[in-house]
């Protein structure tokens, strides 16, 4: 039976050490966040970083636009934000209502106030290995719990399944980054499970209920299930069917309790990182 890789164990001991951090910050963290329309998963999400920024001594606003907020409104308040030298850090939730491009607003956000690194500056930066203000939040998550549990990662072939920009890209530049061989796999990928079959590191970030079976992965296999989806029931669902895949898998994240709690860890070290970075103490 595989080892569990605990993010929620994990986070709770990132959190708590960045409580203590902020206690000591004569001035504290703060997260802007700017949720626009009805979307309910986006809403419970921002209800749960708002909560998590608070118990940590963080302050945290939401801003709540309406679904039919014009792209003038939008832009003038992320250009507000940026100039308020109070926002440390600040987090468009996605996805926009749709007559709204998220590129063009993602864009306006300042580099060194963009919490979730979606800024075309801070994806070149991780591109390039140098230094991104903030690097996105699930693959930083990622990557934490493979280390918190010494997993190596070096010389390894990692293949991540799913290829946005949110997850899968940052993702795999991640894992290029600590010397792993990356295969990047995606929906028009011919012949997926023999693909899959030959990672020794198997990432799997694509929202597709169940996709990853026994035959996807090798025997011994480190498998991370980044997917996230409710099943007829509500019951939140992963794209690995856990039942099968612990029996084989070396280590293996559950769902829930496994990348998403990393997650929320990650976008708080990001806005307290951002906030010691411009922070005039
Ligand atoms: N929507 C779903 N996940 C995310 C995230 O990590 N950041 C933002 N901004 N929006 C999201």
């Amino acid at each position: 039976m595989a080892v569990i890789l605990d993010g929620k164990t994990c986070s709770k001991e990132i959190l708590e050490d960045i409580k203590k951090r902020v206690a000591k910050m004569p001035q504290k963290p703060s997260i802007a966040v700017i949720l626009a329309g009805e979307d309910p998963a986006s809403k419970i999400y921002v209800k749960n970083k708002e909560k998590t920024a608070l118990e940590l001594g963080f302050t945290s606003k939401v801003y709540r636009l309406e679904e039919n907020v014009s792209a003038e409104e939008l832009k003038n308040l992320i250009l507000n934000l940026n100039r308020d030298k109070d926002t440390h850090a600040i987090l468009l939730q996605l996805p926009l209502p749709k007559h709204l491009k998220s590129r063009d607003f993602i864009e306006l956000i300042d580099p060194g106030k963009d919490v979730d690194g979606f800024h075309p500056i801070n994806c070149g930066k991780l591109l390039t290995n140098s230094n991104p203000y903030a690097v996105s939040c699930t693959p930083k998550g990622v990557i934490r719990l493979l280390k918190k549990y010494n997993i190596e990662i070096q010389g390894r072939h990692a293949v991540v399944i799913g290829r946005s920009n949110m997850v899968g890209k940052p993702l795999s530049v991640l894992l290029l980054n600590e010397n792993a061989t990356v295969t990047m796999a995606h929906s028009k990928t011919k012949n997926l499970s023999e693909i899959a079959r030959e990672a020794d590191i198997l990432i799997s970030a694509t929202g597709i209920c169940g996709l990853v079976k026994k035959d996807f992965v090798k025997d011994g296999a480190v498998v991370v299930d980044v997917g996230i989806t409710r099943d007829f029931e509500g019951k939140i669902k992963g794209d690995v069917d856990f039942e099968e895949v612990s029996k084989t898998a070396s280590f293996i994240t559950p769902v829930p309790g496994g990348v998403g709690p990393m997650t929320i860890a990650m976008l708080m070290e990001n806005t307290l990182e951002l906030c010691l970075n411009n922070a005039e103490f």
